[in-house]
């Protein structure tokens, strides 16, 4: 049974540190990718406050593919390059404030406005992406990229 909870008002490299250390306590140890992708999910939707989908897309045979969230049901797959989660995928971090002036971004969600998309790196390469969305325009800032993308540090080898 896990229980964590960030703490009432903390900020922003608070609630970045406490999700650290909550991820890296249920997947030390743990080699099913899946199941740590589905724990950190669901970690970034019970942390971060004002988002409606968490989760994780996993690079697979040149393709973005649905993986472990927590929100509504989402696209499948998406091409490398198509979308915001696509722009990621070719190895740099997506901050949008708001989704409906980014090019080809894909509607999921219609609530979502704006989103962050940080890659996860191995060896060099891209296997997957982290993707939030809120329903709140420029949502997300400098410090939920830095965040987010030393979380997907902390993945790298984990999924
Ligand atoms: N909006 C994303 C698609 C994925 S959903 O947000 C879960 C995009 O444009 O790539």
């Amino acid at each position: 049974m896990y229980d964590f909870t960030p703490a009432p008002g903390a900020s922003k490299p608070d609630i970045y540190a406490a999700l650290l250390e909550a991820v890296e306590a249920v997947t030390a140890g743990e080699t099913d990718a899946i199941a740590n992708m589905a724990n950190a999910a669901a970690l970034l939707g019970e942390f971060l406050p004002d988002c409606n989908w968490t989760g994780f897309y996993r690079l697979i045979d040149g393709e973005l593919v649905l993986g472990p969230f927590a929100g509504r049901p989402a696209c499948i797959r998406i091409p490398v390059g198509v979308g915001v989660c696509g722009a990621a995928a070719k190895g740099e971090t997506q901050l949008v404030e708001d989704v409906h002036s980014f090019p080809g971004h894909i509607a999921c969600d219609a609530r979502s406005r704006s989103e962050l998309v940080v890659p996860v790196m191995r060896d060099g390469a891209v296997v997957a992406v982290i993707d939030l969305d809120s329903p709140s325009l420029a949502r997300f800032d400098e410090e939920d990229r830095a965040g987010i993308e030393a979380l997907a540090g902390l993945l790298s080898s984990r999924i």
